[in-house]
């Protein structure tokens, strides 16, 4: 598939910003409030609970966006057990783009071309970024340090230079970027677009617990722990949701075992909450509209 499509899905977009797929945060509201808004809104699939209401969002999300391009995050590790059930139905709905998460993207690209979907897959570092590339996606979404969840270790500057060695396509960059000054550095290193997750987690739209929105509204970036204690490999969480889970944020235990099981995982992230280095620009629960607003103000600074 040639860059030129990409180019023109981000021709769609008042604002070159992704609103970054979130495990038990973004779901049908706030893709929809991210198409209305002018950038690309995106959700796991997995926040699904069962195929079938995957289905019910997939209906509400094509209905909501009315044309507008949004986006879908799919887990292609094997062992996710709804992996080949959620991607056929996924790609009846022939999303703009797919990010694939936890493992190689080789075996769904054929078949979202065929459905005329973008596949991009998430890395975080050149060794994943090379093996994508040589899978065959049309573009690499580059995590860099600093992201909320599952963070990369890279500074975005190595990261893209490295990756400019082999790759001249379409990159997204994320990690660490709240702000309209955040969005003007990605672009400056060649991104095409920026992929913010954290800024969004306390908007109206999230489906976030209060108690979330509101520790992420009064955290900053010192509150930002990173540790490989709680799904086995690093990620960066709220300190006080690892003190009310009863750790200790200034020790945390050894590295857990990766599980990639679906009600193992939610039970982690829904009692310990995830969020990047970028919390320290949220200051309130706003509308994802309001958001978009305030992140083309700044860009236009
Ligand atoms: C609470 C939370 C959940 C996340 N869940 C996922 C996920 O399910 N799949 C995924 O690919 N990335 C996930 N991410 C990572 C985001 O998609 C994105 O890479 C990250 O938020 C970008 O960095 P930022 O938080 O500094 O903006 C998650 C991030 C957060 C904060």
């Amino acid at each position: 598939m040639s860059h030129s499509r990409f180019e023109a899905l981000c021709a769609r977009l008042t604002l070159p910003v992704v609103q970054a797929p979130m495990f038990l945060i973004s779901g049908p509201d706030m893709v929809i409030a991210a198409a209305n808004a002018g950038i690309l809104g995106s959700f796991p699939t997995q926040n699904a609970r069962t195929s079938e209401q995957l289905k019910d969002w997939l209906d509400t999300i094509q209905q909501g966006c009315a044309g507008k391009p949004w986006a879908a995050n799919v887990i292609v590790h094997p062992t996710f057990e709804r992996r080949d059930a959620d991607l056929e139905l996924l790609l009846e709905y022939q999303p703009d783009l797919i990010v694939t998460a936890l493992g190689s993207p080789k075996h769904i690209i054929e078949r979202a071309h065929a459905a005329g979907s973008l596949v991009f897959a998430d890395v975080i570092s050149p060794v994943f970024a090379r093996k994508a590339v040589d899978a065959g996606v049309d573009g690499l979404v580059l995590i860099c340090s600093g992201a909320g969840g599952h963070t990369g270790p890279l500074s975005p500057f190595a990261f893209v230079d490295a990756v400019r060695e082999f790759w001249d396509g379409p990159l997204i960059l994320g990690g660490g970027i709240a702000t309209g000054r955040g969005i003007r550095s990605a672009r400056a290193l060649g991104a095409d677009l920026a992929y913010l997750g954290t800024r969004f987690l306390a908007s109206r739209e999230s489906m976030a617990a209060d108690g979330y929105k509101q520790m992420v509204i009064d955290s900053s970036v010192d509150d930002i722990i990173c540790s490989d204690a709680i799904t086995g490999v690093a990620a960066n969480w709220l300190r006080a949701s690892l003190q009310a889970a009863g750790l200790d944020p200034n020790n945390m235990p050894k590295k857990a075992e990766m599980n990639v099981s679906a009600s193992v995982d939610a039970k982690r992230w829904k009692d310990i909450w995830a969020a990047g280095q970028s919390v320290g620009p949220v200051h309130s629960l706003q509308s994802i509209q309001d958001i978009v607003d305030e992140l083309t103000l700044q860009l236009a600074e």
